[in-house]
């Protein structure tokens, strides 16, 4: 069976990493278009690697959880890929093989003048601190404002799914929350999240909890459905 797996931050919750619409539209305190568009970059490109440095330092503390635990399991019965729209890489720390991060990943920096040029990068990043070519690296991130590169290969993974499990995400952001429209209409889904945005339908499972107890059931139901 082929599942695409759909994931937000809600899957990285009980790992210790807050989401981002708990706090009134701030981020870690944060204006969220300061930390994270090209233009608060522009401001105050200090500002925004240090922010950016905090999240890896954070990053690095914590662990992936049952949830993400479960659903890297799921490969040994059936083609998974996850598209998830987290830049953490607990996913993969879990054992998942294939991922699409949306919206880019911490523990990468990209040059400014060449895109290019990627690196890894598990350290903090400072202004001064260049690519080979000579330009300033900043996170690879996909900020607000800036294209998604990624929905392409995303949208052909749940296109051809069998089955769509999507798990702490509101949903609200675009182009990830329209991605289920290009699931075929035949295939089931199965929704984790305490706050569920999608409410039951005939085909549209919702387990409106956690995503440590709710993901284990949710793969337990496909288990016993196929
Ligand atoms: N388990 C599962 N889901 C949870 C949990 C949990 N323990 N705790 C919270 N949630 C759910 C919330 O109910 C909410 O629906 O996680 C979701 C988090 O929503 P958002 O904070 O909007 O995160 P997400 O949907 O990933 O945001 C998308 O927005 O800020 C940008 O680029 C950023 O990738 C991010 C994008």
């Amino acid at each position: 069976m082929k599942i695409a797996v759909l994931t937000g931050a809600g899957i990285s919750a009980e790992s210790g990493l807050k989401t981002f619409r708990d706090s009134n539209g701030l981020w870690e305190g944060h204006n969220v278009m300061d930390v994270a568009s090209p233009e608060g970059f522009a401001k105050d490109p200090t500002l925004v690697l240090e922010f950016y440095n905090q999240r890896r330092r954070q990053l690095l503390q914590v662990q992936p959880n049952a949830a993400h635990k479960a659903i890297a399991e799921l490969e040994k019965k059936h083609e998974v890929v996850v598209v998830t729209q987290n830049v953490d890489d607990l996913h993969e720390r879990a054992g998942s093989t294939r991922v699409i991060h949306l919206h880019g990943e911490l523990l990468k920096v990209r040059s400014t003048g060449r895109e290019d040029i990627i690196l890894d990068w598990s350290e903090d990043l400072m202004p001064g601190d260049f690519c080979k070519n000579g330009f300033q690296l900043r996170p690879h991130i996909v900020w607000f404002g800036e294209a998604v590169p990624m929905i392409d290969p995303a949208m052909d993974v749940v296109q051809a799914s069998d089955i769509v499990m999507i798990v702490g995400t509101s949903m609200q952001v675009y182009p990830a929350a329209g991605l289920l429209q290009f699931a075929n209409p035949a295939s089931p889904v199965f929704f984790v999240d305490p706050n569920p945005s999608i409410t039951y339908s005939e085909r549209v499972y919702v387990f409106a909890e956690k995503a440590t107890t709710g993901v284990p059931k949710a793969i337990e139901y496909i288990n016993s459905i196929r």
